[in-house]
């Protein structure tokens, strides 16, 4: 996707209709294989269920919109990834959403936790999470939130700077501690994704580059460091990735550094950690690896690359969040307008305007993230028409599902769900238009849990000092 001219995308797609990838379905109502939560169902009435409760019932006692986390879903997600990668240290990657309902379930599957912000870390030990357990990521750590980590014991501190290591100097002699690192690399991979989500090509923020000299010279000064334990190198290439080849060469690269760091100092370091960024089905388009085979050519890779370079196999971890948190969660809305628009060459297109939109998911207009819907309220015989379903925020490219084809008799009042909604829609949400953000809600057996308060209009007139006055 292309990013020359603010207006591009959308111009572009004014003169198409459905992508070729976009089949039009048989049947509408039906819920595609591998985009839905484990426990989503139609019930008999038509109706979808989560969690044993059908849409209506969660709206009707959570509000609309709302996000809904199947807790099994998630749950088994997690464990799979854990047993997957036994021996593995497998951190969950909180950025794609944390609350603290959250947190103790990943303790509870036997997951390690990272974070990347003195809230999301915040929220990690008011959990309770082990702080052992917990890695702190971040290209720009505050002397606050280092501090916090390093009193409350966190496990390892991912290192993004040299101004960091010096942080971390003072601050350690300060609090006569010490701390746990690992360096973040940048092994120059560019990884097939969209260039706003890739995180290892040379031209950004994070990490220490390995061409450019500046890893090695990171890794010898902490080695060097009276009160930095060095544990080993940190290596993400970005996120929504479907093929292995990134981390083969991102594999190959940190295993090339640690076999310079042993030269150079005669010791092998003890840890590589490959990132996150496993890709999720949004869409019937996207087809992601099982979580088995991952973790076999992962292994795979590292154990060929270390022979390569002689070097025993370190201990490996890694970071999945929206593998996890993704598909287990569904975003439902109500249906407010809609709108049939002419975009040339006979097609049309209908605007189907919910309560929600890029408020409580940035990703489709942030980086042209494409999503699926359906029908959750009822089923539909009616032939399906291609559709665009759109928030309510005055914005053109307030899109939340750019390409769907949905029954053509939808109609305001219908609830729409729209799957594998539960990594980076809440933990990126804003309050754009003073839109109070969505509660999150987990259901399971029947029952619904508040995960997360939905906001309320007296929760952003709480912010405004003009009325506290
Ligand atoms: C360092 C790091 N680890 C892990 C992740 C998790 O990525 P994903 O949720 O795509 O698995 C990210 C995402 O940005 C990241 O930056």
């Amino acid at each position: 996707m292309s990013h020359m001219h603010v207006a591009g995308t959308i111009h572009a797609d004014a003169t198409s209709a459905a992508p070729v990838w976009l089949v039009k379905p048989t049947d509408a109502n039906a819920l595609v294989d591998g985009l839905w939560s484990q426990t989503a169902a139609r019930v008999d009435d038509g109706q979808l269920r989560i969690g044993g409760l059908t849409a209506a019932e969660i709206v009707e006692q959570a509000g609309s919109p709302v996000y809904v986390v199947d807790e099994l879903d998630f749950r088994g997600r997690a464990l799979t990834w854990a047993k997957a990668f036994e021996g593995w240290g497998v951190y969950y990657a909180g950025k794609s959403f944390l609350c603290t309902t959250v947190a103790r379930w990943i303790e509870q599957e036997g997951l390690n936790l990272d974070v990347s912000s003195l809230g999301e870390l915040t929220v990690a030990l008011r959990a309770g999470f082990p702080p052992e357990r917990i890695g702190l990521h971040g290209n720009n750590k505050s002397v606050d939130l280092l501090r916090l980590a390093l009193t409350a014991g966190v496990g390892r501190i991912i290192v993004d700077s040299a101004h960091e290591i010096g942080r971390l100097e003072q601050l350690t002699a300060e609090l006569d501690t010490r701390a746990q690192v690992l360096i973040r690399v940048t092994t120059g991979v560019e990884a097939h994704t969209h260039e706003y989500i890739a995180t290892a090509h040379e031209d950004q923020k994070f990490g220490f580059s390995i061409a450019g000299g500046q890893a090695l010279v990171a890794l010898v000064r902490c080695f060097h460091s009276p009160r930095i334990d060095l544990k080993g190198i940190h290596s993400h290439i970005g996120s929504q990735i479907f093929d292995t080849n990134g981390f083969e060469v991102a594999a190959r690269r940190t295993l090339r550094l640690m076999s310079q760091f042993k030269e150079a100092t005669g010791v092998t370091l003890d840890e590589l950690d490959l990132g996150g960024g496993f890709g999720i089905a949004y869409t019937i388009d996207d087809t992601p690896a099982t979580v088995h085979d991952l973790a076999a050519s992962l292994t795979d890779i590292v154990d060929h690359e270390c022979r390569g370079y002689g070097l025993e196999r370190p201990k490996l971890s890694i970071e999945p969040g929206r593998t996890i948190s993704g598909p287990a969660g569904t975003a439902l809305y109500t249906v407010g307008t809609t709108k049939d628009v002419e975009i040339g060459g006979g097609n049309t297109r209908r605007y189907i305007s919910v309560d929600g939109g890029m408020s409580d998911n940035i990703r489709p207009a942030l980086y042209a993230a494409e999503y699926s819907a359906v029908l959750a309220s009822r089923t539909s015989g009616a032939t399906p028409v291609l559709s665009r379903v759109v928030g309510l925020h005055c914005e053109g490219g307030d899109i939340l599902v750019r390409n769907v084809f949905l029954p053509g008799d939808i109609a305001p009042g219908d609830l729409l769900a729209v799957p594998a909604s539960g990594a980076y829609s809440r933990s990126m949400a804003s309050n754009y238009n003073h839109t109070p953000r969505p509660g999150v809600v987990a259901v399971r057996d029947g029952k619904i849990t508040p995960l997360v308060r939905r906001e309320t209009l007296d929760d952003l007139l709480g912010l405004d000092a003009g009325l506290q006055a």
